[in-house]
């Protein structure tokens, strides 16, 4: 097999509790190895540490304990300056919230992880294909203000696509967007990670995303273990 675009080794997380409390651990020894161009689906319940995973996954924050390696790279070797390359080359972020820079057009939103990095040209025609792609063609204009929540969304999927990664971090990317516009922003995300090889790790609460992954896990008790396969 070749290097695993994803290394998780026993990672704890404690974050710090309330003034004088006992620390919240919410990671316990958790493992996750992810191969180039795999899906998988995060399930778990709310509160389970699920962003927490994708936080560390994606090199937003780092383990109390543990290693996290991204293409072979142990991430706490890196100082936070290259943390932040390799996050804006490799990896694909899909937030909870979608974090939409508001006084942005969509264009701009969706092209904003290229520009922070000025040796690549702007992927324009890649970003209007995606965007025409999930219906918002005729919104590249528009600010967040003028869109919908499952619109915002979109785009905030768009954003994590445009830089071809070689990884993609999405958290409920469709939990805000009916059945109909949910079905085919998953459609979007299979097609990408099959036809660019791009690996996914998704969390979601939608039965049908997580069929529609090669993997399914559950983060229960701060570590993960398969799913069983859901009756379709
Ligand atoms: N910065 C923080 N400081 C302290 N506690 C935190 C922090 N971030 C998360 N937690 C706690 O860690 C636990 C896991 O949070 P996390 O956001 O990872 O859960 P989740 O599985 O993503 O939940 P949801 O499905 O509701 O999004 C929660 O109990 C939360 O209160
Ligand atoms: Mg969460």
């Amino acid at each position: 097999m070749s290097m695993p675009v994803l290394e998780i080794r026993g990672a704890t997380k404690a974050y710090p509790g309330p003034a004088g409390g006992e620390p919240v651990v919410v990671l316990r020894g958790l493992d996750l190895v992810v191969a180039a161009g795999e899906a998988v689906a995060i399930l778990g319940p709310s509160g389970s540490g699920k962003s927490t995973l994708l936080n560390l996954a994606g090199a937003l924050d780092r383990p109390t304990s543990g290693a996290v390696l991204l293409e072979g790279r142990d991430l706490a070797s890196l100082p936070d300056d290259d943390l932040a390359r390799v996050r804006n080359r490799s990896i694909g972020f899909v937030f909870q919230q979608h974090h939409l820079l508001p006084q942005l057009t969509v264009l701009e939103n969706v092209l904003l992880p290229v520009l922070a990095d000025r040796a690549a040209g702007l992927p324009v025609d890649r970003a209007m294909a995606l965007l025409d792609r999930v219906g918002l063609g005729p919104r590249v204009g528009h600010r967040p203000a003028q869109l919908s929540g499952g619109e915002c969304q979109r785009v905030a999927v768009v954003r994590a696509l445009v830089n071809t990664p070689r990884l993609v971090l999405a958290d409920e990317p469709t939990g805000a967007l009916d059945a109909r516009t949910a079905a085919a922003l998953g459609d979007l995300l299979v097609d990408l990670n099959r036809a660019e090889g791009v690996a996914l790790v998704t969390v979601t609460h939608s039965p049908a995303l997580a069929a529609r992954m090669g993997r399914r896990l559950r983060l229960d008790g701060g570590a993960l273990r398969p799913d069983p396969d859901p009756v379709t």
